[in-house]
């Protein structure tokens, strides 16, 4: 029911799966089954999210095979550097209490602590070991992406940034697809900001959709991989089901219309160093 996308090093990923942001353990023990039961075979966290356990309980309690599942996880800008990362994986992986991740990225570029590339051939080993079977990066910008592939020519699978009909980045996307790097949309939604504007709910109306799931279906159709959050049960299968319809030509006219510079909601990838 949901697509598979190939990535550049031969792995697939399905298009949709499940954000897991701001959720917690005993929230996610339910979103997930629903989840599952809707056809999700992706979940996406992040050692930064504080529920990697919850995230692997609700998984094994899913009752689907391990290997039908696609499982995503990060790591966090305080364990940046090759020693660092090596270790925080392992740690990830024994909360996940997985013996492997599908997907395993850098959370933020952090430019001012020059870790990336170091942070990146950990990355590079632990995909050669077979730990991730795919490696990526969130909230590089194009300059961040090159120094990686220059220094190791290992171009990462994905690029995981803020998307949506707000903030669009339509230039970081073609700057990913000219490297053969997928583009993941986080907040895909806007973080629920975008499903009241006028436009999206007169498109919603008109197909007898909601707007999440007119929003989700424009990022399907722009080719992005998308990971709407939620909790809610009702709103999870909701989110899923967005493969048998289609935006015409003027729909996207529409929502491409809506695109902002000011859109941004997260932080600026040039300049964020939380740690
Ligand atoms: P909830 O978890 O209560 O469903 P994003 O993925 O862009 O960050 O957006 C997530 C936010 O949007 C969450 O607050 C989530 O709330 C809400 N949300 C997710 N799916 C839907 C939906 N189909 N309709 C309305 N709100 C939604």
């Amino acid at each position: 029911m949901i697509p598979m996308l190939k990535l550049n090093d031969g792995h697939k990923i399905p298009q949709l799966g499940l954000g897991v942001w701001q959720a917690s353990d005993a929230e996610l023990m339910g979103a997930i089954k629903a989840a599952t039961q809707a056809g999700y075979r992706q979940i996406d966290t992040a050692r930064r999210y504080d529920n990697e356990a919850g995230v692997g309980a609700a998984v094994k309690a899913s009752g689907v095979a391990r290997e039908e599942m696609f499982i995503t996880t990060k790591v966090w800008n305080n364990d940046q550097g090759y020693d660092a990362t090596m270790r925080a994986f392992e740690a990830s992986l024994k909360r996940l209490d997985m013996d492997y991740v599908d997907l395993f990225l850098i959370h933020w570029p952090v430019p001012a602590q020059g870790l990336a590339v170091e942070t990146w051939k950990a990355l590079i080993d632990l995909q050669k070991a077979g730990r991730t079977r795919s490696i990526g990066v969130c909230n590089f910008l194009a300059s961040h992406l090159d120094a990686l592939i220059e220094a190791t020519g290992v171009t990462p699978a994905i690029n995981q940034i803020e998307i949506h009909p707000d903030f669009q980045q339509r230039d970081l996307v073609a700057a990913n697809t000219a490297r053969g790097i997928l583009s993941q949309a986080w907040s895909p939604l806007g973080q629920g900001q975008t499903l009241t504007v006028p436009q999206i709910t007169q498109i919603a109306s008109r197909l007898d959709r909601t707007p999440a799931q007119v929003i989700l279906r424009w990022h399907i159709e722009r080719g992005h991989v998308v990971i709407p959050k939620s909790v809610n049960a009702g709103r999870i299968a909701q989110n899923a089901a967005v493969f048998d319809f289609a935006l015409s030509e003027e729909d996207h006219a529409l929502i491409e219309a809506m695109d902002s510079a000011s859109g941004r909601i997260g932080p600026d990838p040039q300049t964020f160093d939380m740690m």
